[in-house]
């Protein structure tokens, strides 16, 4: 069936008036013009949708059976009118985004504050290491992408918006916390816990030794943080990690920084997306949150290191 959706307002209208003149004058056309519409309306539905009788017009069943679904059309369409505005007041909408593992330390606490503010907005969050989130920006299957630094020559667009400073971990009980301020070449009588080939931390920790011309002796290569605090409170060696992962193990001193020299390794946080990207109004609200919010959010005493 052949119909256009000018011709079911106008239906719609003369059913709801019972009368041509009234929705003519409704809809700011000439009686002639609805007639037309009308017409041409029962000739696509093969029935007729209209009866006279007398002066009054009539819905046949055929024209109750098309009121009951205009009346439903009209609502959709009414709705996805609201929809889209709000789409454009940025009050609705889904974000899809994707953090480094690191990053997920603190991503939830700014997604929270986020989705207090527009509880409308729907947020996907993937988790995963550097190398997953530039396979992400790749492939362009998210907005935004929160991660280090990421490489350059990459067409992308990088904002920073706060510091991550990367820690040496120990026991409490470990020599070298006792020892106070550690020569970095100390570290190399050391056997160090380090995360998996692909991981941000990982490849900062090694341009970091490289630099300084250290040789590490690396142990067990462990997939998340969580695997590497756990190894180093078992005693399985040291570890470096984010101080943004340690909040609760400094807290309940079940893990030490050491006061290494050259400690930290600054690096910071970055919200990305590809070059010539169109963010939808929701993933440039949350970037411009992140950006402008995020490092008020997320500082607390530890990371004056
Ligand atoms: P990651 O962190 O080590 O969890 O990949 C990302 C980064 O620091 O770049």
């Amino acid at each position: 069936m052949h119909l256009t959706f000018r011709q079911l307002k106008v239906f719609e209208a003369v059913a709801r008036h019972g009368s041509y003149t009234r929705a003519a004058e409704e809809l700011h056309l000439s009686q002639p013009a609805v007639s037309m519409q009308i017409k041409q309306l029962e000739e696509s539905a093969g029935l007729p949708l209209f009866e006279q009788l007398g002066k009054k017009i009539f819905l046949t069943m055929a024209g109750q059976e098309m009121h009951h679904y205009c009346r439903t059309i009209a609502q959709q369409v009414d709705e996805m009118d609201r929809v889209l505005e709000e789409m454009k007041g940025m009050k609705r909408g889904r974000l899809v985004i994707a953090v480094a593992s690191t990053a997920n330390y603190f991503a939830p606490r700014l997604l929270a504050t986020f989705s207090q503010r527009h509880p409308q907005i729907t947020i996907s969050l993937d988790v995963t290491n550097r190398e997953g989130l530039l396979d992400h920006l790749d492939t362009n299957d998210i907005d935004l992408v929160i991660m280090g630094r990421p490489p350059e020559g990459l067409d992308l667009v990088a904002e920073p918006f706060t510091a991550n400073p990367l820690v040496v971990i120990a026991p409490p009980d470990h020599p070298l916390v006792a020892a106070g301020r550690v020569p970095l070449e100390w570290l190399q009588q050391e056997t160090f816990v380090v995360r998996e080939r692909g991981s941000g931390t990982r490849t900062a920790m090694e341009r970091f030794f490289a630099e300084k011309k250290i040789r590490l002796s690396t142990g067990m290569e462990m997939s998340s943080n969580e695997a590497i605090k756990q190894a180093v409170q078992a005693g399985l060696g040291l570890g470096i990690v984010s101080i943004h992962t340690l909040e609760l193990e400094l807290e309940t001193g079940r893990l030490a920084i050491l006061d290494v020299d050259a400690f930290p390794i600054l690096r910071h946080w970055y919200v990305v997306h590809r070059q010539g990207k169109r963010l939808s109004p929701v993933a440039q609200l949350f970037k411009e949150f992140v950006v402008a919010e995020a490092r008020g959010l997320l500082l607390h005493p530890g990371e004056q290191v």
